[in-house]
């Protein structure tokens, strides 16, 4: 017969935790995600690879969504998931529910009752799992109403058991605001993480909008694009290499390429230059560099990588190591190289 205890697989090695804003879960300070890499122009054993890497690496947060490949993102990581066996209680899961899988009919995307739980359900069938522990909503839905949307998260966590918390993704602070105090009124449970973009190149909203979330609420924070989807490499700096993102998804990155030629650009270009200067001075790389930047932020509480390859995946999470070297004096010299810190509101001299 074989034994009840399951024997743990999983090693932290040298990985930071955060917990996810005010909850008591804690989730790997470097994460992984699948948009546009698994089931996009990745599959099969190379997402296996990349995933169990991640793994031997501390990495113990997986970020999908049901749009990402359309669900074949959902697919490919949880048939990885599967053949790699992991307890189900060791490694933290996500997915997204809003933009659907490319369907036509009207409910099949959306935040209404209906699609959050039959979304919902669509992607624990395609991860082959029956539960994830965070369900993001997209995007903000201002078609369904606000309360309704709080209570179909409430619904999938506290009636269905599909997942234990929610949060929300690209939504403005005032909107997230509003679900908190609507869960508040109608014992209903409110979001606790934002996954928004934050990146040395786009830093308003997290760093301004967001910050009364932080001190209010606790809400926590799982942050995409901390390579501004490979510029931070350094691998645009000269041009469009064949096998990279904006090769490989031409179209929809068509206007970024543009707007990279432009004066704006090719000015993200050369602060990407002077950036690399201050990494190699620390001996890293300047994607280390970008993400150990994001990761110094203490709001926060897991940056998501992506990665088509194993070696881009073994240089960036380099940034772990690289986070203590960068002292009050490295990010102040950071600071003058972006030269773009947001200002906050004006306070009137009335801040505690
Ligand atoms: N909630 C949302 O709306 C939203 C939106 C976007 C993303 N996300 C989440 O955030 C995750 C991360 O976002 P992202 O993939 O845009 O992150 P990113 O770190 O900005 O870009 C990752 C991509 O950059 C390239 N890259 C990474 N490391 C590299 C290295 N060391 N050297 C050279 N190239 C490197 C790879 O693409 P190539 O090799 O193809 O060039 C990789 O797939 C996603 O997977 C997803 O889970 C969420």
């Amino acid at each position: 017969m074989a034994s009840p205890v399951v024997p743990t697989a999983y090693e932290p090695k040298n990985m930071k935790f955060r917990y996810l804003g005010n909850t008591g879960l804690q989730v790997s300070l470097f994460s992984l995600g699948g948009w546009l890499t698994y089931g996009g122009t990745q599959k099969g054993s190379i997402v296996k690879e990349i995933l169990k890497t991640a793994w031997e690496h501390g990495v113990q947060t997986f970020d999908t969504a049901e749009t990402y490949a359309n669900g074949a993102s959902e697919v490919e990581m949880g048939q990885a998931l599967k053949e790699l066996g992991w307890p189900r209680d060791e490694y933290v899961l996500t997915t997204k529910v809003f933009f659907g899988t490319g369907r036509k009919e009207p409910n099949t995307r959306g935040l209404s009752r209906k699609h959050v739980v039959e979304g919902l359900k669509s992607s624990l069938a395609r991860l082959q799992t029956p539960y994830v522990d965070v369900v993001f909503a997209h995007r903000p839905d201002p078609a369904t109403p606000m309360l309704e949307i709080v209570e179909a998260f409430t619904q999938v966590i506290r009636n269905l058991n599909l997942a234990y918390y929610w949060g929300t993704s690209e939504w403005s602070a005032t909107q997230i605001t509003e679900a908190i105090e609507l869960a508040a009124r109608h014992n209903l449970i409110a979001p606790v993480v934002e996954q928004p973009q934050y990146n040395a190149f786009h830093r308003e909203r997290f760093e301004v909008e967001y910050a009364p979330l932080f001190e209010k609420h606790g809400y926590g924070t799982t942050i995409w694009s901390p390579l501004a989807s490979g510029v931070l490499t350094g691998k645009y700096n000269d041009g469009i290499p064949e096998d990279s993102r904006f090769a490989t998804n031409k179209a929809f990155f068509e206007n970024t390429v543009k707007q990279l030629k432009s004066p704006e650009g090719q000015a993200k270009i050369e602060k990407v230059r002077k950036l690399t200067a201050i990494a190699e001075r620390l001996g890293a790389s300047v994607s280390t560099l970008a993400l150990a930047w994001a990761a110094a932020n203490k709001n926060v509480s897991t940056v998501i990588l992506g990665a088509t390859k194993i070696e881009q995946l073994l240089e960036n999470l380099k940034a772990v190591e690289l986070l203590d070297k960068l002292t009050p004096e490295v990010l102040e010299e950071i600071e003058g190289v972006l030269a773009n810190k947001p200002s906050p509101p004006n306070t009137f001299g009335r801040k505690r």
